[in-house]
């Protein structure tokens, strides 16, 4: 899919702040630092639209982009940032539970995961938490330029054994540094427009 416009609706925290319409939308889950607002940029071919740094914790609220008058994207500050006080963790916890179990437009979450490294307990939590509620997964490897091609197929079983992941959710080997993955990325969320 080719994307000219994008537009940040909203930086939100709470329900009464999400956009009105019924647009499909496709939010990101993952841990702080492991490329989601990249993976973002690179699917709607910006450099910096959605703000990235190698610093965790860069992304706070939920900010909401819309991609032509087609879809939206939305991204999560990330889990498992340990520089983070209890008060601010529960925060954070309450403002993602509300979103992903009350916002009906939601049509898959898009479960960011680091290729090179097993899944963290708290990406295993983030994938059961989906399942529990019914909430659709695309699960996207991403770094895949850190590793070379001859180990993904070895990196990938990890994956998807470490976070028991049901047949039928797809994992996708992606690199926001290279583009890797771009169309089968799409193909998954247009699959679920
Ligand atoms: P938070 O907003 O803190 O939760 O982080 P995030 O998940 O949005 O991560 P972000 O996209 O800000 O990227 C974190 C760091 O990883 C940055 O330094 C990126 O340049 C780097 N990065 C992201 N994706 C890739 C990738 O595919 N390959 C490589 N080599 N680096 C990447
Ligand atoms: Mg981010």
């Amino acid at each position: 899919m080719k994307i000219n416009n994008v537009e940040l609706l909203i930086s939100a925290v709470r329900p009464a702040q999400y956009p009105e319409g019924d647009l499909p939308e496709f939010a990101l889950a993952g841990r702080s630092n492991v490329g989601k607002s990249s993976f973002i940029n690179k699917m709607i071919g910006r450099k910096s639209m959605a703000r990235i740094s190698s610093k965790p914790g860069k992304t706070q609220t939920l900010n909401f982009y819309k991609l032509e008058e087609d879809l939206l994207f939305v991204d999560v500050p990330g889990y498992g940032y340990a520089k983070v006080s209890k008060t601010e963790r529960a925060a954070w916890g309450k403002m993602i539970e509300t979103y992903f179990t009350s916002r009906e437009v939601l049509k898959a979450v898009i479960l960011i995961v680091d290729l090179r490294h097993p899944p963290t307990a708290d990406d295993c939590m983030m994938y059961d938490f989906l399942k529990h509620y019914n909430i659709p997964c695309i699960v996207i490897a991403t770094k895949a330029d850190k590793i070379p091609k001859g180990k993904w197929d070895k990196h990938k079983k990890i994956v998807s054994d470490e976070l028991q992941m049901e047949k039928g959710d797809p994992l996708v080997v992606f690199s926001s540094e290279k583009g890797l993955g771009f169309d089968a990325a799409w193909a998954e969320i247009e699959s679920r427009m």
